[in-house]
């Protein structure tokens, strides 16, 4: 453990580059140590037709990588110079978009002879939440594409206290949106475009709601609810209307467990799920029953980005983590309770 007493107006002079790719974006992010964020760049991926290809992502990443990191820089007004680290995300997620990544990194770090920190994409979500929110121990519901687990901070780790048991909640919403034949259209996530169909869905359809213990399961509900659309008995709206109040009761009632178990006095929500405001309320609702404050990732840095990587970074770097260029290989399979996260203790 190290530099833990610099002042206030070091960390301001400090910064730190983050790199984020672990699946359609690639995003660069700088910010000083302070936590106040001088640029999110990021440029995205977008399929043809279908779900994400990973070699294709990283083929993109790859052609987009020096354009992004330039606009970066410009943006924020510092010169490579100025960088005090390089942090990436190391982990979870696609092998060929992270492993594109983390070679832009540790050409930087190695370049500039500065060091390379191998940050947990979950984690940075979790910590662009709280940063955001000023929220310090929250239970936290994360869902995005990839991943849906609720965790809290306990024994020295984020713990995770339940989970999927297969699917994610945004790759759910976005294989549903795909199977009945919704566009990707440009700037709008497929969730988003579930979420507004949603909104003018009038019944309320039965289908399967499963949680064991604290995990849930989501797959049976994809096929259900793509089975009801193809009877032809039932509008698109209802269908989507209802697969939301499913999965997001699923969801929070894990969360609303966590939080009577661990009393934190917080819940967050976090990942590109929580940019659903059905979500938000029904988690708002579960927070205002217990007495508790909820908080909710902005927009802006729900889904993927770099500067959440950026100040996830700075603040293992503050701590003493750095990753040798040696040891910087990416984990594909990387969960937060492997994680030490020293700035929480
Ligand atoms: P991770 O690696 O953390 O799993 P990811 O690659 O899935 O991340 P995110 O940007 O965190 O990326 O999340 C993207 C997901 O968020 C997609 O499934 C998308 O459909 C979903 N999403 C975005 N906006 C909304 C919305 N308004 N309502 C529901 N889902 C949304
Ligand atoms: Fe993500």
């Amino acid at each position: 453990m190290v530099n833990t007493q610099k002042t206030s107006s070091d960390n301001e002079s400090r910064y730190c580059l983050g790199i984020e790719s672990t699946a359609d974006d690639f995003g660069v992010g700088i910010v000083n140590f302070d936590g106040d964020i001088l640029t999110n760049t990021v440029d995205s991926y977008v399929p043809m037709e279908g779900g994400i290809h990973p070699r294709e992502a990283a083929r993109h990443h790859a052609e987009v990588a020096s354009k992004v990191l330039c606009r970066a820089l410009t943006d924020a007004n510092i010169k490579v110079r100025d960088l005090t680290c390089i942090a990436f995300s190391m982990g979870p997620g696609l092998g060929p978009c992270l492993r594109t990544g983390a070679t832009v990194a540790r050409a930087l770090a190695s370049y500039l002879q500065i060091p390379l920190v191998g940050v947990n994409h979950s984690i940075a979500h979790i910590e662009i939440g709280k940063l955001k929110t000023g929220a310090v121990d929250p239970v936290t519901l994360y869902v995005s594409g990839g991943n849906t687990m609720v965790t809290a901070f306990e024994s020295k780790r984020y713990r995770v206290f339940g989970e999927t048991l297969d699917i994610a909640l945004g790759n759910c919403l976005d294989v549903f949106a795909r199977h009945v034949g919704l566009k990707n259209q440009r700037g709008l996530p497929f969730g988003a475009a579930v979420e507004q169909l949603a909104l003018k869905g009038k019944n309320f359809i039965p289908l399967p709601y499963v949680v064991k213990g604290m995990d849930l399961s989501l797959s049976g509900l994809l096929t259900a609810a793509t089975m009801q659309l193809q009877r032809g008995n039932c509008t698109l709206e209802d269908v989507c209307y209802s697969l939301q109040e499913h999965a997001f009761s699923m969801v929070a009632e894990v969360t609303e467990r966590a939080l009577a178990h661990t009393e934190k006095k917080e819940v967050l929500l976090t990942g590109g799920v929580a940019a659903n405001k059905r979500l938000q309320a029904m988690l708002e609702a579960i927070a205002e029953e217990h007495n508790v404050r909820f908080n909710v990732v902005p927009q802006k840095f729900a889904t993927d980005n770099g500067a959440m990587i950026a100040w996830t970074g700075s603040l293992a770097y503050t701590y003493g983590i750095v990753t040798p260029i040696e040891e910087s290989y990416v984990k594909l399979r990387w969960r937060v309770d492997k994680v030490d996260v020293p700035w929480m203790n």
